[in-house]
């Protein structure tokens, strides 16, 4: 289906284009090469860690994190449900347990409080989300995790550059990972990092991305025999992708400007015109770049059918993963996550990126509008 407002578009430029053809036109380093380098230099140096290590695709990037941090058979990891499926399947990739632990409601990250009542002898980790572009209350996690000595492990997938006070998501746990999936604040299609302070888990992980070979030269350039030394994988991202993650990432604060400020739009708008949606709201200093602009109100099946049917895509944002037919049937999960379950039934994702017109947003705000007139109060 072609829609008139889909729920994203990519923002992108001519110097996107050009740093890919330059590494084309090379003819040379199309699978590793100094970009990726470059990459993880500028990352870690964007998120204020000291190292980042590239992967193609966020999942492989949680993936390695797992094995990197020795989480393993036996092993339970407290994740949130109200999320993307690949959070809670981290764990079970190294044959560890994912527990859910309920959200709160104002950032719709892991509930400290449920977290610490979720906390066993076999804990090893809490791997907490920022949902959408809004940072958890990671400092409040942190504690518990530095209390109990556990691992704090960021998926930060949707949240590269947002941030409370001064400090960015990413640099509060031991690892964090950022996707650059195709709905992500920068993209390059697929791919995903982990950064980290430590050299130990930065040596790991590229041991893991690239079939645990000890790279001391760049593989495809040296005859030179490379050694084996544990089982690995093929997580790299290319050199042409990298590029690309280069020029996009140079565009980072722009983007994240255009967001804020649609944002901040289509919330006065929807405000006036429709107060039967809450808007999204986060706490004092916490930075919120809006990877998603999610609204929640009763009905909400009939408005995205409406929306859908004026060519307006909104989509749920989360349904929880506990009640998946994998979770649910297979893994046989049952959870007591009231708050989980009452925003997923809630909550609604609207068209948010940076090339939203004004336009645009009154349409969205006027039909949102127009369906709750229509329906009993
Ligand atoms: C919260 C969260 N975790 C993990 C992932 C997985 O990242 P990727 O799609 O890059 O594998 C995503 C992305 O979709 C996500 O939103």
């Amino acid at each position: 289906m072609s829609w008139k407002i889909p729920l994203f578009k990519i923002y992108w430029d001519e110097a996107d284009i050009e740093a890919v053809k330059e590494v084309i036109s090379s003819g040379m380093n199309w699978a590793t090469g100094p970009k990726v380098e470059e990459f993880e230099r500028l990352i870690a140096e964007y998120t204020g860690t000291s190292h980042a290590v590239a992967f193609n695709s966020g999942t492989s990037a949680l993936h390695a994190a797992m094995i990197a941090h020795g989480i393993t058979e036996g092993d339970e990891v407290i994740v949130p449900s109200f999320t993307f499926i690949a959070t809670a399947n981290a764990p079970l990739f190294v044959r560890a347990r994912p527990v859910f632990a309920d959200v709160e409601e104002e950032t719709y990250g892991l509930d400290p409080g449920d977290v610490v009542g979720k906390i066993t002898q076999k804990t090893r980790a809490i791997m907490p989300v920022h949902v959408g572009g809004c940072p958890c209350k990671i400092r409040e996690l942190r504690e518990i995790a530095e209390d109990h000595h556990l691992l704090l492990i960021e998926d930060a997938a949707e949240s590269l550059g947002s941030r409370i006070g001064d400090e960015k998501v990413g640099s509060y746990g031991e690892s964090a990972m950022f996707s650059f999936c195709a709905p992500k604040v920068i993209t390059t299609g697929e791919g995903g990092v982990i950064v980290t302070d430590s050299l130990d888990i930065t040596e790991r992980l590229k041991l893991l991305r690239s079939h645990g070979r000890a790279e001391t030269r760049d593989y495809f350039s040296t005859n030179e025999y490379l050694d084996y030394v544990t089982l690995g994988y093929n997580f790299r991202l290319s050199n042409i992708i990298a590029a690309l993650g280069i020029a996009q990432l140079k565009k980072i604060d722009e983007i994240i400007g255009m967001r804020r400020e649609n944002s901040r739009f289509l919330t006065q708008l929807l405000e006036r015109r429709a107060p039967a949606v809450r808007t999204p709201r986060s706490p004092k200093d916490y930075y919120h770049l809006f990877q998603m602009y999610t609204v929640r109100c009763r009905h909400r099946d009939g408005l995205m059918k409406y929306l859908g049917d004026q060519g307006i895509m909104a989509k749920v944002y989360f349904p929880p993963v506990h009640l998946t037919h994998f979770y649910r049937n297979v893994l046989g999960y049952r959870c007591d996550l009231p708050v989980t379950e009452k925003l997923a039934r809630e909550c609604l994702t609207l068209p948010m990126y940076p090339a939203l017109s004004r336009d645009e947003m009154i349409t969205m705000a006027d039909q949102i509008a127009s369906f709750f007139q229509g329906v009993p109060a």
